[in-house]
């Protein structure tokens, strides 16, 4: 799989799971704009480790829950590439500005979920395409299960905030398949190196347990390299028949029945 001659631009590149996206296309020859928020040191590093895989690229800062600046980034990816192949929307504010419960959380707290990912979304992809050719990619990273089940109370305003952002893939995908342009949400399971280690080490060894355990059929948490591997993937030309869809990049832990215990369900 090469990117060799390809523009890319990843939203939250500067950590986590964006940093694993941005690492595995560099690694396969992209020039990748890594994107940020607020933390230039870790995006400088992502850059710096783009750049020891021997691609290139270059640093952009945007709040993507605002309009103005997502329009701003899309200005400085065209000056600096002219043109662009894979646009991957990843960032995702910090849980304190929307993790409220649904009978408290604030209209706010639900705009600004709304805002960061179904509106900069639907902003970012119409900028993408104006900079896209025949063969682009682009792929969502949403969280499926959030807009799925009702238990995790504070994440309703993301969880919402994903399930609107898997449709505009689906709309999107129709609008821009006559220009073989794929769109596709990929749905990593809980992901080491991530957010998750804001939890703290305790939280972070539990989870490493559970999944190690059998909730994750594969037997470990995923990382950003396997994140990353899947998006590349999708972004390589061989994907080209592929639009529309929400890929479970989870080592099978979507298949996995909560109603009975592991025990019963192995047999
Ligand atoms: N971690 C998981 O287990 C997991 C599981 C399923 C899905 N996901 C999804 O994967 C994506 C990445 O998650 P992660 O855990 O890797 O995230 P993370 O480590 O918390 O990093 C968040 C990224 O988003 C950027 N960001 C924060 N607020 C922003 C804003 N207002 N505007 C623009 N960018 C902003 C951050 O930039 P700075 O570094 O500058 O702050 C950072 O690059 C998210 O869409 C998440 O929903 C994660």
């Amino acid at each position: 799989m090469s990117f060799k001659g390809k523009h890319a631009l990843v939203t939250g590149g500067s950590r986590g799971i964006g940093r694993g996206i941005a690492l595995k296309l560099a690694e396969s020859g992209a020039r990748v704009a890594v994107h940020y928020y607020a933390n230039e040191g870790a995006a400088k590093d992502t850059l710096e480790r783009v750049r020891k895989h021997g691609a290139d690229g270059f640093l952009v800062q945007a709040d993507v829950s605002r309009v103005d600046d997502v329009r701003r980034m899309f200005g400085e990816v065209k000056q600096r590439f002219g043109t662009l192949d894979v646009f991957v929307a990843n960032a995702r504010p910090e849980a304190a500005k929307f993790y409220q419960k649904p009978m408290e959380i604030t209209l706010e707290a639900w705009d600004h979920a709304m805002d960061s990912q179904a509106k900069a979304f639907l902003v970012g992809v119409r900028e993408a395409a104006g900079l896209m050719g025949q063969g682009g990619r682009i792929v969502a990273i949403t969280y499926a299960p959030g807009g799925q089940r009702g238990t995790w109370q504070p994440w309703v305003a993301m969880g919402s905030a994903k399930a609107a952002l898997e449709s505009l893939v689906r709309y999107f995908a129709v609008a821009l398949a006559p220009r073989g342009i794929t769109v596709n949400s990929v749905s990593p399971g809980l992901t080491d190196d991530s957010v998750l280690q804001s939890f703290g080490d305790a939280a972070v060894d539990i989870a490493r347990k559970w999944h190690g355990s059998g909730w994750t059929p594969m037997g470990r948490m995923g990382t950003p390299a396997d994140i990353g591997n899947a998006v590349a993937m999708l972004c390589s030309p061989e994907a080209s028949w592929i639009t529309g869809q929400l890929i479970y990049a989870d080592g099978g832990a979507s298949l996995v029945d909560t109603l009975l215990p592991l025990e019963i369900q192995r047999g």
